[in-house]
């Protein structure tokens, strides 16, 4: 079977993270060898760009410079090597992230996020994304039970809805490679829908 790049996407808080290992383990009760990474970071020195991403204030253009560094970094050394030995790749973000957050969220024009990407990464798509969507205001409250807000979970519920309008926007223009679950679901739910989608994907030879 040809190895799979799936990214997970959604507002910070809706509810990636818990599901990223989950599916992984899945993948593997199938026999499947799957790396899990994420992004800003996932790279050495990819991570060490996340930190500054995360939690130094600069301009939004050096933020999307930075991000696409980091991901350049990431894909080299982590992302396409692991495609190349047939292993499947979750990531947790990746370039939907920035049309979301800089295009949306921080209003950089999607035409110029394109370039970044199209040099970046233009060969290399994701073959699956699980967006979860969840209301900005109920994501506040599921993150605010577990940790402190860095650089973006600090902006206003405002810039949430932005970036989940944009995701919702990409998803729109892509059903076909885009799963949208409505995060409100329980957690037993999505897991049932996952399970689903991930017995199409190994199901289908291309
Ligand atoms: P993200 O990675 O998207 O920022 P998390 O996976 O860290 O979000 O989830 C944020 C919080 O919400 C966690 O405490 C998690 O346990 C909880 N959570 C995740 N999915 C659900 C769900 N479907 N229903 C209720 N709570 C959830
Ligand atoms: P994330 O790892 O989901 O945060 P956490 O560890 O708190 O769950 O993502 C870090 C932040 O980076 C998130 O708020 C969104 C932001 N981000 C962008 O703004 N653009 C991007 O392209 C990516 C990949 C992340």
């Amino acid at each position: 079977m040809r190895p799979r790049f799936i990214t997970f996407e959604g507002i910070d808080g809706a509810g990636k993270s818990t599901h990223v290992p989950w599916v992984a383990d899945r993948l593997r009760a199938r026999g499947i060898d799957v790396v899990t990474t994420r992004e800003p970071g996932g790279a050495a020195l990819s991570e060490r760009l996340r930190e500054l991403i995360l939690h130094e204030k600069m301009p939004f253009d050096t933020e999307a410079l930075l991000i696409f560094a980091a991901r350049l970094v990431h894909l080299q050394g982590v992302v396409r090597p692991a495609l190349a030995a047939e292993r499947w790749v979750l990531c947790d973000r990746f370039t939907d992230s920035t049309y979301a957050y800089q295009g949306g969220g921080r209003g950089m024009p999607a035409e110029r996020i394109a370039i970044l990407e199209a040099w970046t990464h233009g060969n290399l798509q994701p073959d699956r994304t699980y967006l979860f969507d969840l209301p900005a205001d109920e994501a506040e409250r599921r993150r605010g039970a577990v940790r402190p807000a860095d650089r973006f979970e600090m902006e206003d519920l405002g810039f949430f809805e932005r970036v989940r309008a944009a995701y919702l926007d990409r998803c729109r223009n892509d059903p076909r490679r885009f799963l949208l679950i409505d995060g409100r679901q329980s957690i037993d739910d999505i897991h049932a829908l996952l399970d689903e989608d991930i017995a199409t994907i190994c199901s289908t030879k291309d």
